[in-house]
């Protein structure tokens, strides 16, 4: 049970779910009579995206992914981002939305917006599970947010300590003895 790692449950899965829904909606809004290329940052993104996707009425998007890395180990952020997997599709001219799990430094995010908007894509906008804006250090904002959260380590639905916890359906803080 991994339950017992936990040091408070924030979000579960029907308040998760909900959200999204909700957050879909103001997206789909957005983009009506648009195709966008919903880019995926791999792994952490693969639960909410593929809620996130499947509640969008965009028919005419396509979805892709990329893999960077900016965590190694451990809880802190690197500042280099180093992109491991690439897009398949083109961006250049396209409406693209990037799924990412979470908005921490800002520092992965900033640095992964700056290579993208290199390609000269038509419109770039971040669409986050989670936000710490309170650990920012390098200032980017997300245009879509489903949930503002405090500091303190969370995993689950996606995010992982050491790669572990991501399956979990629901989104805790995990308890910081098991990281200290
Ligand atoms: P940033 O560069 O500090 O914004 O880091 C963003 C990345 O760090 C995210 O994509 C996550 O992979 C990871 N990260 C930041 N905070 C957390 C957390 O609380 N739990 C799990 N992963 C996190
Ligand atoms: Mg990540």
């Amino acid at each position: 049970m991994m339950e017992q790692d936990m040091q408070e449950i924030l979000f579960t899965r029907e308040q998760l779910s909900s959200r999204i829904k909700e957050l879909a909606a103001q997206i789909s809004e957005d983009y009506r009579g648009k195709a966008p290329v919903v880019i995926g940052i791999l792994r952490g993104c693969f639960i909410f995206m593929a809620d996130l996707v499947r509640e969008l009425d965009i028919p005419q998007m396509t979805l892709d992914f990329m893999s960077v890395s900016s965590y190694g180990k451990g809880t802190v952020s690197s500042g280099l981002v180093n992109i491991k997997l690439d897009t398949s599709e083109t961006i250049t001219g396209r409406d693209v939305i990037l799924v990412e799990d979470i908005l921490d430094t800002g520092n992965t995010l900033s640095k992964l917006v700056e290579e993208l908007g290199k390609r000269n894509p038509a419109s770039l906008r971040l669409c986050v599970l989670l936000d710490k804006t309170e650990r920012r250090v390098t200032p980017i904002q997300a245009d879509y947010v489903c949930f503002q959260i405090p500091d303190g380590f969370v995993v689950g639905c996606g995010l992982d300590y050491n790669q572990q916890y991501r399956q979990l359906e629901y989104v805790g803080i995990l308890k910081p003895e098991i990281y200290e």
